[in-house]
């Protein structure tokens, strides 16, 4: 296949993490010194082939790719609102657009793509193969929610963000005798909190995949506090919900239009309910965009630069429709279509839950 591609385009698409730039920068590098490829780089994710004035999209060269290794972001800009098959048009309604970047890509001389996104953009992939589209997919989200891979590149930094929150909560939490309560993300599964948590040591780990009883956590911490302990750091998922209950979103499911429902607010909520049954003084913080902003970590440059590399030799071997993927500690490919097979969660009876178990974090539940 590798005489076969002239012109490859990259893209970025969902919530942008640390480590996109050092992949666009391997993408670009392998493609033009090894193959003699030119590659294009469309701008916002698949909104860039969208635009009223054409496509939105320039010419990257190993010079316009120069510095760009450690900067967070993208420097090719991404949206999560940008699902070609489901674009947002008049009065609320979805259109589907995506005839008119089959045809833009076309235009544009594109043999293939790479596509770096979490699991919506490997869903718009997969839906792209089938109107034939040529696509390899490169895993990334903070979240490590993507099945087929052991790791998404961004989730490494996002950890390093989280933990030395907690580590900062910790000071003050044992200054001030308090329950501090920190927010992360992860959308629906709870890597973020579990490994961030058990990195920081904390007493009380809140995952989405471990429903939580409010009365649980407040004995918990009140037996906490009569053993000595003045201080207790909850570590909550924007995911996590009670028992029987849902969790807590910012923007209720159908009112973003293009887009998926915002979680979050869990924590101020939690906050107030657990002083009011552990009589506690309890402070919440909610650790947002912090967790997706700033310079990769050394791991996820390096996985950065091993799936961009990984991703341009699959186009040359002809592997289309399929995604790198970090397997133990190879690089792998996998159909896209095994990536989006369902959501990697937490398991919550696996060795990971019960490490912290055995360390004594509780999680809300018995
Ligand atoms: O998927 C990554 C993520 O950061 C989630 O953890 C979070 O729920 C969501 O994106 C936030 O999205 P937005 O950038 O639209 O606020």
């Amino acid at each position: 296949m590798a005489d076969k591609v002239r012109r490859i385009a990259v893209s970025t698409g969902g919530g942008d993490c640390p480590g996109l730039n050092a992949v666009i920068r391997a993408v670009v590098k392998t493609a033009t010194s090894v193959y003699g490829w030119e590659v294009l780089g469309i701008e916002t994710g698949f909104d860039g082939l969208l635009g009223r004035g054409g496509a939105r999209c320039r010419p990257l060269t190993t010079e316009s790719v120069r510095g760009i290794l450690p900067q967070g972001g993208t420097i090719l800009g991404t949206s999560n609102r940008g699902n070609p098959f489901a674009m947002p048009g008049e009065g609320g309604t979805l259109i589907d657009r995506s005839r008119e970047v089959v045809e833009r890509l076309r235009e544009l001389e594109v043999d293939a793509v790479v596509t770096i996104g979490g699991d919506g953009s490997m869903r718009i992939a997969a839906q792209l193969m089938e109107l034939g589209v040529g696509l390899v997919g490169v895993p990334k989200t903070i979240d490590n929610d993507l099945e087929a891979t052991d790791v998404t590149f961004g989730y490494d930094s996002a950890l390093h963000v989280a933990t030395e929150a907690i580590d900062r909560l910790h000071t003050t939490a044992e200054s001030h005798h308090r329950v501090m309560l920190v927010e992360v993300m992860g959308r629906h599964a709870g890597w973020i909190a579990l490994e961030a948590g058990m990195a920081g040591g904390a007493d009380v780990i809140l995952i989405p995949e471990i429903p939580f009883g409010v009365e649980h956590i407040a004995m918990a911490l009140v037996q906490r506090a009569r053993a000595g302990r003045k201080f207790s750091i909850v570590v909550v998922s924007e995911g996590a919900l009670p028992v029987g209950g849902s969790p807590t979103y910012r923007t209720w499911p159908g009112s973003a239009p293009g887009g998926a429902p915002r979680l979050g607010g869990i924590c101020d909520r939690l906050a107030a309910e657990i002083a009011h049954l552990s009589g506690a003084e309890t402070r919440a913080t909610v650790l947002g965009h912090l967790q997706r902003g700033g310079s990769p970590s050394p791991f996820d440059r390096v996985l950065g630069t091993r799936f961009g590399t990984a991703a341009v030799h699959l186009i040359a071997r002809g592997g289309l429709g399929r995604m790198v993927a970090l397997q133990g500690t190879a690089v792998v490919d996998v159909p896209i279509a095994e990536a989006i097979s369902r959501p990697k969660l937490v398991d919550p009876e696996g060795e990971l839950v019960q490490s912290a178990r055995s360390v004594g974090i509780n999680f809300g539940s018995a």
